[in-house]
């Protein structure tokens, strides 16, 4: 039985991602920033465990209490819907902080073990947000397209040794939390200058027919950890395979 350990597993896709692994068989590592068990089925094959992936200490607790793994999901991720002018810095460095560093981290803890394995899977959720640009978004983009360019470069540098590592990339979903949160950590609100511009961003919202269902992110990542002949780039969603589409 192989064992899978997803960041993020408080909500969302991450949460998702567990379930479908339970179900289907896997042993599962659920990680999450304060430990809920309960959110997911009792089972024999479930360890939620607890990890930050910003704190160096945290990602080496994890490794060691996980124990040998075959996949890594990291999906564990933070969004911002923000106008750069009224951005501080430091907001901008805890989204690289989150989505880009954590990544990376969490990525080379467990290279050594697939590596003398020659065996094991490492998936990056990334966002459409960098196939198809939108307003407000430029520096948690900016912090996904880190994510794909590390991942399709590293990808190269494991293949010789049998890991593999896929990019995942969903669209806009509406039903996760997501949304909301990146708009809340927009602690100094939109500066004037830009207030018509963003009431204009945030009215056409949600207005596309297309959007990213959990299902659609679970579908993706289950393939690519399963199939060895799954593509590198893995656009998730309709919204998704569209805007990588038109690229
Ligand atoms: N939903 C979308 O529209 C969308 C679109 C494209 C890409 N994505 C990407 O999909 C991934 C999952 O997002 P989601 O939609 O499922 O959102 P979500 O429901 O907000 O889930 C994000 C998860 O990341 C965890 N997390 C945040 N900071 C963390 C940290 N420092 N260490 C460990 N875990 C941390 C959260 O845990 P806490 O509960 O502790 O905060 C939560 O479990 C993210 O990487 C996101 O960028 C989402």
């Amino acid at each position: 039985m192989k064992t899978i350990l997803i960041t993020g597993c408080s909500s969302g896709f991450g949460l998702e991602t567990a379930r479908v692994f339970l179900d289907r068989g896997w042993k599962v590592i659920a990680t999450m920033r304060s430990p809920h068990a309960d959110i997911l089925p009792a089972s024999d094959h479930l360890r939620v465990l607890p990890l930050d992936v910003t704190e160096a200490g945290s990602i080496r607790g994890l490794i060691e209490a996980a124990g040998p793994i075959d996949a890594l999901v990291n999906n564990a991720g933070i969004g911002l819907m923000s106008v750069l002018e009224g951005t501080p810095m430091q907001t901008t460095r805890d989204l690289f902080e989150t989505n880009t560093f954590g990544t990376i981290a969490m990525t080379q803890a467990v290279v050594p073990q697939f590596r003398e394995r020659q065996d094991g899977v490492i998936v990056n959720v990334s966002s459409s947000t960098t196939l198809k640009p939108l307003p407000l978004l430029s520096a948690y983009t900016a912090s996904k397209a880190a994510v794909n360019a590390f991942t399709e470069s590293l990808a190269l540098e494991l293949e010789p040794f049998n890991v593999r590592v896929r990019l995942v990339i969903p669209g806009a979903a509406p039903e996760t939390a997501f949304s909301r949160n990146a708009q809340t950590r927009m602690r100094d609100g939109i500066p004037a200058a830009y207030a018509e511009f963003a009431q204009g961003v945030f009215a056409r919202r949600g207005q596309s027919s297309l959007v990213t269902h959990a299902r659609d992110v679970t579908d993706a990542v289950w393939r690519a950890v399963t199939d060895p002949a799954s593509p590198l780039r893995m656009p998730a969603g309709a919204d998704a395979v569209a805007a990588a589409g038109a690229r």
